[in-house]
C-alpha cells in the first residue's frame, strides 16, 4: 500500500491544469450503453474509478480502449445485463448501467450497493424513477432485478435532489414511449454533461439547467464523439490549496462558472480573484476570516468540497460551522485533521473549527476521496512532515494529485508502505 510523506509547502506558484471531471466521466460511460456503435470521449484523466467502469462494461459486452486522455467504448455487442457485486461494492457509481441495460435490454440485474464510509446512500429514488417508468424491480439475493417489456413515459418527482439518480432516469427515458417529465431534478454541471451528451446522440431532452427536465422517447441513440468538461473539484481543491499558499496560483483549464459557491465562501474567507476564460488565479489573504457553510445541491455548496474548505477554515483567526446537509455523517477527516493540531469539536451534525495559529504534522490515513485530498492540503500546510497512508482513496478521483502539486512547489512524496 502506497503513501504520501508531505513536508511543509506553502510557497506555492504557477499553473495547476485541472483534468476531465470524474463525475462526469462514469455516467457517460455507462451512457454510450445507449447508442450501439463506438463512441469516443477526450479529455479523460487516468483514474481507478474510471478503470472500474471500464471493466464493468468489458463485463457488460462492450469494448472500452484508453489511450493518452481519449477512451473509446464500443458497445455494438451488449447482450449481458448483469452488474456484480465485485465490482459495485468497489464504486457504488456502477448503479449507472441500471438505467441504459433497463432501455437497452429491457432486463439488468445489478447489485445492491451498500454503505460506504461518508455514510448511507440509498438508491430507492433511482428504484422509484424505474418503476414510474414501468419497469418491475425485485431486489433479491443482494441484487436489484429489473425488468420492463416496454418503458412509457411517466412524469417522475424526486422527493430529494439527487445527482445519481437523475441521471439514472434520464438514461432509462431516453427510449420511453411518449413524454417523461422530471420534476426536482438535479442541477449539477454533471447532469448537464449527460444531457449534452444524449441530446448529442440523438435524445431529445430539454429544461437543462433547470429542476424540470422533458424527455421525448427517441427511436435510436447514435455513438458520438465529445470532450468531457473540467473537474470542477479537483479545480476546487486546488483553489483552496492557492488559498493556504503563500503566493499567487494559477487554476488553469477550470469552468469558473461551476465554481460560483466556492468562489463566494473564499471571498468572504478574504481570498481575492483574477479570473480570465478558463483560467482563476487565487490571492491568498493575509488573515483567513471564519466563514460558516452549509453543503447544498447546486448551484449550493458541494459536499465534494466540504473537507477542503474546512482545512482552510482550521487557520482561520476565528470561529466557523461548518455543516454538510447532504451526506450528515460526512466528517471522517475530522478526527485526522485533530491529529494534526485543529481544533474541531462536532456538535451533532455540525463541525465548530474554532482557528489555530498553525498545524503540526503527524501520521493520518485517508478515508474516502475527498478526505484524503483534504488531508493533502493540510499536510502540505502543516509545520513538519506529514504522512498520510491509504492514498489509494485519492487515486480514484484524482490524476497524479502529488504530481501535480510538486509542479506548483509542494513537496509531496509517493513512497510503499
Ligand atoms: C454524486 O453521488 C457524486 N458521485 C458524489 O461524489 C457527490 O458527493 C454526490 O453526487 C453529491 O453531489 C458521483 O457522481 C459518482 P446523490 P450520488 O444521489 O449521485 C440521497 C465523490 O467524492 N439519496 O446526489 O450518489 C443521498 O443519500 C463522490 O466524488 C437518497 O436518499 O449522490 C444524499 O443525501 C462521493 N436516495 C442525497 O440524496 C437515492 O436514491 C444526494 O445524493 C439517492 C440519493
Amino acid at each position: 500500500m502506497e503513501r504520501f510523506v508531505i513536508e511543509e509547502s506553502r510557497n506555492l506558484s504557477g499553473t495547476i491544469n485541472v483534468s476531465g471531471a470524474k463525475n462526469a466521466i462514469l455516467p457517460v460511460m455507462a451512457a454510450c450503453l445507449l447508442a450501439p456503435g463506438k463512441s469516443v470521449l477526450r479529455n479523460v484523466p487516468s483514474l481507478i474509478d474510471l478503470k472500474t467502469m471500464a471493466h464493468l462494461l468489458r463485463v457488460i459486452g462492450a469494448r472500452v480502449d484508453y489511450e493518452k486522455g481519449s477512451m473509446s467504448i464500443d458497445s455494438r455487442d451488449v447482450c449481458y445485463g448483469e452488474a456484480p457485486y465485485e465490482l459495485v461494492s468497489k464504486m457504488r457509481a456502477s448503479i449507472y448501467v441500471l438505467g441504459p441495460l433497463l432501455a437497452r435490454l429491457k432486463e439488468a440485474r445489478v447489485s445492491f450497493p451498500g454503505g460506504c464510509a461518508i455514510g448511507t446512500r440509498p438508491v430507492d429514488l433511482h428504484l422509484k424513477a424505474m418503476e414510474a417508468l414501468g419497469a418491475k424491480i425485485n431486489i433479491e439475493h443482494g441484487y436489484i432485478h429489473a425488468v420492463a417489456d416496454k418503458l412509457v413515459g411517466a412524469d417522475i418527482y424526486f422527493d430529494k435532489s439527487s445527482v445519481g439518480a437523475t441521471i439514472n432516469a434520464l438514461m432509462a427515458a431516453v427510449f420511453a414511449e411518449g413524454r417523461t417529465r422530471m420534476f426536482n431534478a438535479a442541477m449539477e454541471p454533471e447532469v448537464d454533461s449527460t444531457i449534452d451528451l444524449l441530446n448529442k446522440m440523438g435524445a431529445d431532452i430539454t429544461g437543462k439547467g433547470s429542476t424540470t427536465l422533458i424527455i421525448n422517447g427517441a427511436e435510436n441513440l447514435f455513438p458520438v464523439e465529445m470532450s468531457m468538461i473540467p473537474d470542477r473539484i479537483e479545480a476546487g481543491t486546488f483553489l483552496v490549496a492557492g488559498a493556504l499558499s503563500l503566493n499567487p496560483i494559477t487554476v488553469a483549464n477550470c469552468e469558473p462558472e461551476h465554481l460560483r459557491s466556492l468562489l463566494d465562501k473564499m471571498q468572504e474567507a478574504g481570498c481575492e480573484f483574477e479570473i480570465e476564460g478558463d483560467r482563476i488565479t487565487v490571492i491568498p489573504p493575509a488573515r483567513i476570516k471564519p466563514v460558516n457553510l452549509l453543503t447544498l445541491p447546486y448551484p449550493g455548496f458541494p459536499t465534494d468540497l466540504q473537507a477542503q474548505f474546512t482545512v482552510l477554515m482550521t487557520l482561520a483567526e476565528g470561529v466557523s460551522f461548518v455543516e454538510d446537509t447532504i451526506f450528515p455523517d460526512r466528517y471522517m477527516h475530522v478526527a485526522e485533521l485533530n491529529r494534526l493540531q485543529a481544533n474541531i469539536r462536532m456538535e451533532r451534525n455540525i463541525a465548530a473549527i474554532k482557528g489555530v495559529k498553525e498545524l503540526s504534522g503527524a501520521e493520518v490515513m485517508a478515508t474516502d476521496l475527498r478526505a484524503s485530498a483534504a488531508l493533502v492540503l493540510a499536510g502540505m500546510v502543516a509545520k513538519g512532515k506529514t504522512v498520510v497512508s491509504r492514498i489509494y482513496h485519492i487515486d480514484r478521483g484524482y490524476d497524479r494529485i502529488e504530481e501535480k502539486l510538486n509542479s506548483i512547489g509542494a513537496r509531496i512524496t509517493r513512497e510503499d508502505a
